[in-house]
């Protein structure tokens, strides 16, 4: 079991990788829904303030904005959209004194790169130049709270999430969701389930509630559980639900309720991993905001 969570907290920023890349790709203007640079919030400052994130310099607008995407696709989730923690356990960053004391990514970007995993937070593996945009939006961020630790909303209207088009989120749900999900069907009331239209965001974007990084994806009997086929040179094969899988060793627990356990060397047996959540992450590299928006605005209509 400890293998394959490890397996898994492998594949995640692997994927973020990737999610991240394409976006940065498709990143050469700002989203719509990034508001220009000169609208973009002015740090509070204050003569002699006390907090140390209160007396750095403005940041570069467009690193903020390139910091903000990446924050969006690979921190949100465990940060909250608001920074000030997720679903998903991460602490509140308006409040860190990490996050407070930055300058320059010198204590952001190094735990961006994996220096907390001991403590839950796993290494997301991107370039130095985009983890230090990720820390420039951060201080960006925590630069406009007062020193109470206010959040930055705090004078501006409070941020909906439910700003998107929820008939163009029904034909998003009808190409990319129904060969697997129906709103008549397992997602029938979800929004009456998950009555918080943030959490339900995040909830469909990462395909279920937290315990995403644990061991209990493999559980038997969910629709999620891993699967894996394996076979030998000979042509015998076998397939079950996957127990454990490293570079030398791999089980897999059958239908008669034994396990096997097989050596593995190289390509020797095949071993084909079916993962049912793989859809669901490599969708997070083809969504833009719009189309995030457009499906929970969708998705909060099913009562
Ligand atoms: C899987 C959930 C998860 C993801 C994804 C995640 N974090 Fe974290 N993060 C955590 C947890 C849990 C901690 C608390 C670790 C600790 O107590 O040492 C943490 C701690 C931090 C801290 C230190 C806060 C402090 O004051 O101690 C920073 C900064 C941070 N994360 C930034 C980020 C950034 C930036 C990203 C995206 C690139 C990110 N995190 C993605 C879970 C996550
Ligand atoms: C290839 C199949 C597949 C596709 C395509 C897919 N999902 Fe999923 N989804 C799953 C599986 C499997 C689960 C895990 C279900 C479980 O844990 O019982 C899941 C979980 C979810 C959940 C959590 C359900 C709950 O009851 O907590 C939501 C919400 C969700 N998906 C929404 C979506 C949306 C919206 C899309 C399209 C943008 C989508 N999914 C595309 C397979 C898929």
């Amino acid at each position: 079991m400890v293998q394959v969570k490890n397996c898994l907290l492998i594949a995640l920023p692997t994927l973020l990788t990737i999610a991240v890349a394409d976006r940065a790709a498709a990143q050469t203007t700002p989203p719509a829904s990034t508001p220009p640079a000169a609208s973009a919030p002015t740090p509070v400052r204050r003569a002699g303030g006390l907090v140390p994130g209160q007396k750095r310099p403005p940041g570069d607008p467009a690193q903020i904005a390139r910091g903000k995407t990446l924050y969006g696709i690979a921190c949100t989730s465990c940060h909250g959209a608001d920074l000030r923690g997720g679903d998903l356990g991460g602490p509140n960053l308006l409040r860190s004194q990490v996050a407070l004391s930055d300058q320059d990514g010198e204590l952001i970007v190094p735990i961006i790169q994996g220096g907390r995993q001991n403590s839950g937070m796993p290494a997301v593996p991107m370039s130095p130049a985009d983890a230090k945009a990720v820390a420039a939006y951060i201080r960006s961020e925590v630069g406009t709270i007062g020193s109470q630790g206010k959040p930055p909303s705090i004078g501006k209207p409070a941020p909906s999430i439910l700003v998107g088009d929820a008939s163009a989120g029904q034909s998003y749900f009808a190409t990319k969701c129904s060969s697997c999900h129906s709103p008549t069907g397992d997602l029938a009331g979800i929004a009456t389930r998950i009555s918080d239209p943030k959490l339900l965001q995040n909830t469909w974007v990462a395909g279920g509630r937290g315990r995403r990084f644990g061991p209990t994806v493999s559980a038997p009997g969910s629709r999620r559980t891993i699967t894996v086929t394996i076979t030998e040179p000979s042509g015998e094969s076998v397939e079950g639900r996957l127990v454990r899988i490293d570079d030398f060793l791999v089980t897999v627990a059958l239908a008669d309720g034994t396990s096997r356990t097989f050596r593995r060397e190289g390509d020797v047996p095949k071993v084909d991993v079916h993962d049912p959540m793989k859809t669901h992450r490599d969708l997070l590299a083809v969504y833009t905001d719009k189309d995030m928006h457009d499906v929970t605005a969708y998705l909060v209509t099913l009562k």
